[in-house]
Order: C-alpha cells, then sequence, then structure tokens
C-alpha cells in the first residue's frame, strides 16, 4: 500500500479513539458519531478513502439512501433503465437471475473500504453507478457542487415504515450471525434519540433534500411512497434525470411498464435468485433479506400509540422549517 494510504488508515485509527461511541445498534459492533452522523467504523475508513483518494466524474451517478427505505428497488430501476437496450425483458435480464445488489456493488464506500484502495472503483467504465447510504454533507465538495459535481438519486421513505424495516432487517442478521436480538423497545430508543445505523435519519434526509432544492438537476429526491403510488411516473423522471428519456418509439412498446413490472416487489422477492437462502455477493446478508412486506404503512403493525406519537413529533419538528413532508 502506498504512502498516501498509509496515512490515511493511521489518522482513521487515530480519529477512531477519539469519537463518541454509541449503542450495539447493528450486528453487535457499536456506532462512531463522525461528523455529525452514527457510523460502523467500516463507513468511516471507506468515507476517508473517499475524501483522501476518490476521483469523482461529472457524469457519476450516486445512488444514495437511509438504510431499508427502497436501495434494492432504487438499484433494479436504475439498473434497467441504464440497460434497456441491451437485454430482453422476460429472457435474459440480469435482474432475472442476479439480486440488484449484486448487479450495482452494495456501497462504493464499502467496495473501496474492502479492496484497501479505491482502484476496484476507478476501474468503472462510465457512467458509473455509486451505491451509497453515506449522508450527503459527508462527500466532499468536488462531488457535491461545482462545475465537476456528481448526480445524486435519493430515496427516502416514512421515519414509521423506515424504523420497522430497519429493525427487521438487524434482527434478521443478529440470528444469522448469532447475536441476540434488539428488542422493539430498545431500537426505537436509539432510533428516536439518532443513534441508528447512518442515523439520526431526520438529518440524513434533510441534508438530501436541502441539496435537492438547491441544485434540482443534479439531486433528484425520491419517496418510497410516492413511487409505490405511481412508478411509472418515477421511472421516467428517473429516465429523464439520467439524461436518458424514453422515446416515443419505447413509450409506444411499454418500456416504462416491462421495467415497473419486472423492478416490482411481486417479481424480484418470487425469483429464485431472492429466495432459497442464496447470499449476495458481497457476503453479509441472504439475497431475501431485502424482501419483506414491501408495503406503505406496515408501522401500524408494530408501534405502540406513544411511539407513533413520539416519532411523529420529532418528524414535525426537524422537518417543520423546510418544506418536507415524511
Ligand atoms: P419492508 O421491510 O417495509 O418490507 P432497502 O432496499 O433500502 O434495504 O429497503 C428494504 C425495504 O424495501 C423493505 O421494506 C423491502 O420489502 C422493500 N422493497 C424491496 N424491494 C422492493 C421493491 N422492488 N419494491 C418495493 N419495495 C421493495
Amino acid at each position: 500500500i502506498d504512502e498516501g494510504y498509509q496515512k490515511t488508515y493511521k489518522k482513521l485509527e487515530e480519529m477512531l479513539e477519539t469519537l463518541p461511541k454509541g449503542g450495539d445498534q447493528t450486528l453487535g459492533h457499536g456506532l462512531f458519531l463522525y461528523k455529525g452522523f452514527w457510523l460502523p467504523d467500516i463507513h468511516i475508513k471507506g468515507n476517508m478513502l473517499i475524501h483522501d483518494h476518490f476521483k469523482p466524474r461529472p457524469t457519476d451517478i450516486v445512488l444514495s439512501s437511509f438504510p431499508k427505505c427502497g436501495t434494492t428497488w432504487l438499484k433494479a430501476l436504475c439498473f434497467a433503465i441504464i440497460n434497456r437496450n441491451s437485454y430482453n425483458f422476460d429472457k435474459n435480464h440480469p435482474l432475472l437471475t442476479s439480486n440488484p445488489h449484486d448487479l450495482t456493488g452494495l456501497g462504493f464506500e464499502r467496495l473501496i473500504q474492502e479492496g484497501g484502495s479505491t482502484s476496484l472503483v476507478e476501474t468503472l467504465p462510465s457512467p458509473r453507478l455509486l451505491p451509497t447510504h453515506l449522508a450527503f454533507s459527508l462527500f466532499p465538495d468536488s462531488m457535491a457542487s461545482g462545475s465537476g459535481a456528481c448526480r445524486f438519486v435519493y430515496i427516502c421513505r416514512n421515519p414509521k415504515d423506515a424504523f420497522v424495516s430497519l429493525w427487521h432487517f438487524f434482527n434478521k442478521l443478529r440470528r444469522l450471525k448469532q447475536v441476540p436480538q434488539l428488542s422493539l423497545e430498545d431500537a426505537f430508543d436509539s432510533f428516536s434519540k439518532g443513534v441508528s445505523f447512518l442515523g439520526p435519519f431526520w438529518d440524513h434526509v434533510l441534508g438530501y433534500w436541502k441539496a435537492s432544492l438547491e441544485s434540482p438537476n443534479k439531486v433528484l429526491f425520491l419517496k418510497y411512497e410516492d413511487m409505490m403510488r405511481e412508478p411509472s411516473v418515477y421511472v421516467r423522471k428517473l429516465a429523464e434525470f439520467l439524461d436518458l428519456p424514453f422515446s416515443e418509439d419505447e413509450e409506444n412498446e411499454g418500456i416504462v411498464e416491462k421495467i415497473v413490472n419486472l423492478c416490482s416487489f411481486e417479481n424480484l422477492s418470487n425469483l429464485d435468485v431472492n429466495k432459497n437462502n442464496n447470499i449476495i455477493k458481497a457476503g453479509l446478508v441472504n439475497t431475501s433479506s431485502f424482501f419483506r412486506k414491501g408495503q406503505v404503512g406496515d408501522w401500524i403493525n408494530h408501534l405502540s400509540p406513544e411511539m407513533v406519537k413520539v416519532l411523529d413529533q420529532i418528524t414535525q419538528e426537524s422537518f417543520q422549517a423546510s418544506s418536507l413532508e415524511l
């Protein structure tokens, strides 16, 4: 490893010791409060490598989300839109035999961290799809603004559904890794205090929301609920944002519906690749763990009226100065 990387690693080690540590909200590893967000050490390392060594390209498309807000769906949709001329939707489409995370990578901050350098990401052809859970403010200025800025697509979701989905997901992982389960009450307490994987939820969302208002051509802000209601409207929006609008011929042959159907929860969750104890390439998780119910409003089956009141109040207070509603 060259000297530049050594410097970054040393800086990381020294810094980790100084950061506030939060409880065990993931797989038994603690979280660190880093620049306003609660991250596992691997995400901090990935973020530092991005700052010190990653070379952004203006053609880069960063696919961003708060965890459990529709990352898998967004990856599938973008992959399907970008590669729509390369495959047959019924026969040889990669989404029929590969989990969306395996087609785009889990997170580019992870890829960099796992590879120990940015080289794997630097060799990807343009336009690169760069998935991430990192907050907008954690990216270098060169990626966020100016002539070399990248494009960001962000998906978020109602915080009550996001929390319930997150709680289920981590308990599934914990069962797999034989780590004790997190009670709903403890997880709720941490989430509402902002101490959750990549939290605070509200700051994460607001960062992208503000960026999307300042630079609508660079940051597309999507809501899971809107997309569930009118998926084809948002597939068109996504394609336009990616500079790949559908032609009249494509519209006539129903390509938008084909993409919507291919990427739907019903279709993806019933494919063999996303069932049967298959594991994603990056290890860690079953392909099936990314598909649970795929519904809006499942929080009603889990949260007490008191919990609902708490989350609604935080959401209202956090967003009242902006025009954002979730
Ligand atoms: P639920 O746990 O509420 O069912 P992420 O992809 O960010 O990890 O988010 C996972 C959530 O999105 C889960 O929500 C999952 O069921 C849902 N989901 C996964 N694929 C989907 C799809 N193609 N369409 C709609 N929702 C999807």
